[in-house]
């Protein structure tokens, strides 16, 4: 079965006692905003790019459910999906959070979660190891002082975690393996590289060393600045390669040191390098994250939105004009975040600028940073000789991807207007230009949906939805349904483990909640079809003659339906036989197929005279 069974270790008890004592609007609460409407609370979905909210919590059932991409679940599966964890590392984050003790675990878990766990450990074996390098040697000491000359001061490499890797070949690699690490999990960790002939080396040789931080604390990597600015010794920085856990376009340098403030502000700032964060953080500028050199990506700006309504970027100077710098400013746009550009003098980036201005300068620079769109468009007159057609075309054809990453049609018209200004052309000539070019190119717009369509959609029948519905609020239905039919009745492998959870909890005197269901199968789809089955309002209160009458309806229909299916399959299977002359089983099979007619007929004059359900 493609199901599986996730408590993986940590006992189910706890997994019951951290459910009771997390509050899934709480929780969603504290990774973006959710207002109010009617029972449930509603905001903008986290899992793909929307601009008006379809993501809806439920506080009664505990669950949440998008109407636009279909993401749903309970506390577990959302921060699954937010923190990119998996069943037992959300776990122990929500025990963590609601103060629960989890007892050592049998270990059960699959080989990918434990490297996952052993990555991020050797990490934190490598940060420490750094830092001790740092304070303790003799090259650490001029790496040290080489900070400090920089301006960053002691608090902040304290708080950073900042280290230093030696000038060895095998310096971590010798200390990990003295540790018991194996040289493939340090490989896999990004921490050194095999050479010839079984050796190894380290990959950080002589830098100082940032360690990378995922939202929820791990070292996820590093980064690793040379101390000489040298050409021979190679890139001035140097990051961990892409592992398990750390791929560059899904980390923000900082995001969970600067997460809090962020919130607080609904405000963020992006700069380019680890220095730009740590001189802001030094004086009191707290919402600040890098975005490690890259253009901005599509994972980076969601985890932004996320956090922020409005987003600031101030880049190096000579960065902020390059083509990759606009498409990632769209991008994060698109995303429905405000965005607004902070200029910096020529050859400034925000670390510079603080030493030399101070914290105040800066922070009026991002106080009067311009909305993206005006500042583009100021770029765009300044870049393009408007005069000449040529001018004009390649005008619109750079603006053109803002115009339809627009955060909402008013601020589209907006601009629109003043562009047809600029190039002096009717407003309505724009306006179609746009239409035609929204048609053809998807260009930045949000795409909808991106993550599905990897797993075969669940087959289901509206009368099986239904009555699983039903099943999870009534342990009298679910009784019956019980007795009424059998698991094979049921065509779809995942439906029959969710009924079959159903009738198993019947057994232990206690009717399973959807909730509940959702937690053991690591399914998404599964999980989405429970929980938008569990929290359709249409058959949620329903009295209870009528809840019933339902439930009757839908184990007839479901009976029926697989009955009909039976008979095809007896009746081709009988007429095969009767060719063959093979006389004892055609006569096994006529009895199995008259069987089948009577049972149909029962099943269907039982629940039509109601007795069953309403009895
Ligand atoms: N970067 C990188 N690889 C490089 C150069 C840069 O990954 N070869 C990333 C780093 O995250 C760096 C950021 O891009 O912090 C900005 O680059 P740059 O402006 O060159 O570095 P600064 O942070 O200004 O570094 P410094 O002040 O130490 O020169
Ligand atoms: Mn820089």
């Amino acid at each position: 079965m493609q199901v599986l069974i996730m408590a993986q270790g940590i006992p189910e008890e706890i997994i019951d006692e951290i459910r009771q004592r997390t509050d899934l609007v709480g929780l969603a609460g504290e990774y973006f905003k959710l207002e109010r409407r009617g029972k449930n609370m509603v905001g903008l979905c986290p899992f793909h790019n929307e601009k008006t909210p379809s993501f809806t919590v439920s506080s009664d059932k505990q669950l949440f459910h998008c109407f636009g991409c279909g993401a749903s679940g309970n506390a577990f599966s959302l921060i699954m999906k937010l923190e990119n964890m998996d069943f037992p590392e959300a776990a122990r984050f929500l025990a963590a959070r609601a103060g629960i003790r989890i007892p050592e675990e049998k270990k059960l878990k699959t080989a990918a979660d434990n490297f996952k766990e052993k990555i991020y450990k050797l990490n934190m074996l490598a940060l420490k190891y750094y830092a001790h390098q740092l304070h303790n040697s003799k090259n650490g000491n001029k790496a040290h002082d080489y900070l400090l000359k920089r301006g960053i001061v002691h608090d902040s490499i304290e708080l950073f975690k900042l280290g230093y890797a030696p000038a060895e070949w095998t310096g971590f690699f010798n200390f990990a393996k003295s540790k018991g690490v194996s040289p493939e999990l340090i490989v896999k960790a990004g921490l050194a590289s095999p050479g010839r002939d079984n050796s190894y080396y380290d990959r950080f040789r002589d830098r100082i060393i940032f360690p990378i931080f995922s939202i929820s604390g791990n070292v996820a990597g590093f980064g690793g600045r040379t101390l000489t600015d040298h050409e021979k010794s190679g890139p001035k920085y140097l990051n961990s390669p892409q592992t398990l856990v750390f791929d560059k376009g899904n980390m923000l340098y900082g995001l969970n040191f600067a997460r809090e403030e962020i919130r607080r502000q609904k405000k963020a700032v992006v700069v380019e390098g680890y220095t730009d964060v740590l001189s802001a953080y030094q004086v009191g500028i707290r919402n600040v994250v890098a975005s490690l050199g890259t253009a901005l990506t599509e994972n980076q700006s969601r985890h932004l939105r996320h956090q922020a309504e409005t987003v600031i970027t101030a880049y190096d100077s000579d960065t902020a004009g390059a083509a990759a710098t606009w498409r990632g400013l769209a991008i994060l746009q698109s995303t429905g975040c405000l965005v607004q550009v902070a200029e910096l003098p020529e050859g400034d980036d925000p670390d510079s600028y603080i030493l030399r201005e101070g914290a105040e300068a800066f922070t009026s620079l991002v106080d009067n940073a311009k909305p993206l769109m005006k500042y583009r468009l100021e770029k765009l007159k300044e870049s393009f000789n408007l005069a000449s057609d040529k001018g004009r075309i390649s005008y619109l054809d750079e603006l053109m991807p803002f115009l339809l990453a627009a955060v909402n049609q008013v601020e589209q018209d907006y601009y629109l207007k003043k562009a047809a200004e600029e190039l002096n052309v009717d407003e309505e000539a724009l306006r179609s230009e746009l239409k035609k070019r929204r048609r053809s190119s998807a260009s930045y717009r949000f795409k909808e949906n991106v993550q599905q369509a990897e797993q075969k959609e669940i087959e289901i029948k509206p009368e099986e939805k239904i009555l699983i519905s039903l099943m999870l609020q009534s342990k009298e239905i679910a009784d019956k349904g019980r007795n009424l039919l059998e698991l094979d009745f049921f065509q779809d492998q995942r439906v029959k483990a969710v009924v079959s959870e159903i009738w198993e909890s019947l057994d232990k005197g206690e009717l399973v909640s959807a909730e509940k269901i959702i937690n053991r199968f690591s399914d998404q789809q599964l999980s989405s079809l429970v929980s938008s089955i569990a929290t359709d309002p249409a058959l949620q209160d329903l009295p209870d003659q009528i809840a019933k009458r339902m439930a009757g309806d839908c184990v007839k229909r479901i009976y029926q339906a697989w009955a009909g299916k039976k008979q095809l399959v007896l009746q081709k299977r009988i007429r095969a036989l009767e060719a063959q002359g093979n006389e004892k089983e055609l006569e096994l099979l006529l009895k199995e197929l008259q069987q089948l007619l009577i049972n149909k007929k029962s099943v269907s004059t039982r629940l039509e005279e109601g007795g069953d359900f309403n009895g």
